[in-house]
C-alpha cells in the first residue's frame, strides 16, 4: 500500500500568509499542519509516501522530511504545477502507485482519536474504501447519501441541497483501477479532476464501500483562520491534559517499530534543545516501563 499527501492548492483563503507559505505549514498548537495527516498514514502502517505540492513549497517540505530514512520511511516528492483538482494526485502518482493500491489523504485533514476504520479500510483486497462523517454544514463538502440498509446511494461534491449530513473527508483508500479512473475524467465544471467523480466511478461498478466515522473520532477542518484556532486549542488541551503528543512523527516511527531505540536517541540528539525534544527524551526514558 503506498500513501499520498497532496499538499498543494491555491491556499488564498489563507491571505496574506499564503503568499508566502503553504496553509499545510501552518502551526497547528505546535507542529505543522502536514504532520497530522502524515502521522494517519504512519499509523495506518504506510512508509512509502509521495508528497504532491506546487514548486514553491515542496522544498519546505523536503527540508522538514528529507527522504523520510530518519523516521523510516521513503518519502518521495512531485509537483502539480496548478490545482488542477484532488483526483490529479493519480495521475501525477502514476508511476509511483505503480501496480499498488494506494491510500490519498488531503494535506489539510486532521483526525484524532482510534483510527481503526482506516485500517479496516486498508485490509480490503480491492474496490475503494472512502467515509462518511456528520457534519453541520454538508454544502462544503462531498456528501454521501445512504438508503435504509446504510449502503452508499450517491455522492454529490458540495451540492446546494444536501441529501445527507454525511461528509466524505479527505481520506480515501483505492485499488489500483483509481489511476485508469482518473485518466478517464474530464474536468468538472469548477474545472478540476474531481475526487467525488473517482468515488462516483466506483459506485457506479458496485465497488465503493463507505464506511461512517463513529462521533468519538475528530475529523477537524482547517478550512478558515478559525478553524485552524479551533484545532490549534483542540490539541493544545489534549496535550497538557494527557501530557502526550499527537501526530508526534518520531513518537510514532518508534511506536510503530519503524525504527529502534538506537535511530530514535539519533534523532533526539540532532534536536535544538526544546520542549519537543525534551518530550522525546521522556519517550526514549519511558520506553520500557
Ligand atoms: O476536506 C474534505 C473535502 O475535500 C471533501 O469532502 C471534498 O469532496 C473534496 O472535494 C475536498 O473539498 P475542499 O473544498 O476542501 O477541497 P479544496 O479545494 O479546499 O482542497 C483540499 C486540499 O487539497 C487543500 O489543502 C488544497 C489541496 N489541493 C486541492 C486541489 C483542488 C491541492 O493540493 N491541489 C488541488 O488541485
Amino acid at each position: 500500500m503506498k500513501g499520498i499527501i497532496l499538499a498543494g492548492g491555491a491556499g488564498s483563503r489563507m491571505y496574506p500568509v499564503s503568499q508566502i507559505y503553504s496553509k499545510q505549514l501552518t502551526l497547528i498548537y505546535d507542529k505543522p499542519l502536514i504532520y497530522y495527516p502524515l502521522s494517519v498514514l504512519m499509523l495506518g502502517g504506510i512508509k512509502d509516501i509521495l508528497i504532491i505540492s506546487n514548486n514553491e513549497t515542496l522544498p519546505q517540505y523536503e527540508k522538514l522530511f528529507g527522504n523520510g530514512f530518519q523516521l523510516g520511511l521513503k518519502i518521495q516528492y512531485a509537483e502539480q504545477k496548478e490545482p488542477n483538482g484532488i483526483a490529479e494526485s493519480f495521475i501525477i502518482g502514476e508511476k509511483f502507485i505503480g501496480k499498488d493500491s494506494v491510500s490519498l489523504i488531503l494535506g489539510d485533514n486532521i483526525f484524532y482519536g482510534n483510527i481503526d476504520f482506516f485500517k479496516r479500510a486498508l485490509e480490503r483486497k480491492s474496490g475503494a474504501t472512502i467515509f462518511g462523517y456528520r457534519v453541520t454544514d454538508p454544502e462544503r463538502y462531498g456528501i454521501v447519501e445512504f438508503d435504509s440498509g446504510g449502503n452508499a446511494t450517491s455522492i454529490e461534491e458540495k451540492p446546494s441541497s444536501p441529501k445527507s449530513d454525511f461528509a466524505v473527508p479527505g481520506l480515501y483508500v483505492y485499488d489500483n483501477q483509481v489511476v485508469e479512473i482518473a485518466h478517464n475524467l474530464k474536468p468538472s465544471a469548477r474545472n478540476e479532476l474531481e475526487i467525488t467523480d473517482v468515488n462516483k466511478e466506483y459506485l457506479k461498478r458496485g465497488q465503493l464501500s463507505v464506511e461512517k466515522i463513529s462521533r468519538g473520532i475528530a475529523w477537524l477542518d482547517t478550512g478558515t483562520p478559525e478553524a485552524l484556532l479551533q484545532a490549534s486549542n483542540f490539541f493544545g488541551a489534549i496535550e497538557a491534559r494527557q501530557g502526550l503528543k499527537v501526530a508526534c512523527l518520531e513518537e510514532i516511527s518508534l511506536h510503530m517499530n519503524f525504527i529502534d531505540a538506537a535511530k530514535f536517541r539519533v534523532l533526539i540528539e540532532n534536536m535544538p534543545s526544546c520542549s519537543y525534544r525534551d518530550y522525546l527524551q521522556k519517550i526514549y526514558k519511558d520506553r520500557a516501563k
